[in-house]
């Protein structure tokens, strides 16, 4: 069974969206391992975020990621890594499918980064790397 880092960004929280993001992923039937208000530091989100590291939006990114608390969760189900992302719907909030979180909760601002509203792990290999960051515990 695989486990997948979720985070509700700062402008989730800032919107009072944590609830009903959480309840889009119970309702699914994914469990919820871990769930924790937090603030994020440079020090995580550059670990979080090396891969993008260097591209024009890694800045904005990062100022946007400490602009507020973010909810940081882990969720567990079989194929929770894939079955978060397709909830989530794509990155670009304008094009992601009605019934998505983004797709439903989400349009763009005109800022410099996408303020998405979630993050979700992409691969098994980033899930065990991203909850190693975030909650090194577990
Ligand atoms: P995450 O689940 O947040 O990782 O989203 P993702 O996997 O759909 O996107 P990706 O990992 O490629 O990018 C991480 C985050 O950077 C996105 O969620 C956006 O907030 C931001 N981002 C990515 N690509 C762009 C882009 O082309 N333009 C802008 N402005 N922001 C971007
Ligand atoms: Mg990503």
């Amino acid at each position: 069974v695989q486990r997948s880092l979720v985070l509700v960004k700062p402008d989730g929280v800032r919107r009072g969206l944590s609830g009903e993001i959480l309840r889009r992923i119970e309702a699914k039937g994914y469990t919820l391992v871990a769930v924790e208000l937090r603030e994020a530091t440079e020090e995580i989100l550059a670990a979080h975020y090396a891969e993008h590291e260097g591209k024009p939006f890694y800045a904005p990114l990062v100022e946007f990621m400490l602009s507020g608390p973010v909810l940081a969760v882990v969720i567990e189900g079989q194929r929770c890594i894939e079955g978060f992302r397709s909830l989530a719907g794509a990155t670009d909030p304008t094009t992601a499918a009605p019934g998505t979180i983004r797709g439903d909760l989400g349009r763009d601002w005109g800022l410099a980064v996408q303020q998405n509203l979630v993050h979700g792990s992409d691969s098994e290999e980033s899930a065990a790397r991203e909850i190693g960051i975030w909650f090194p515990s577990l």
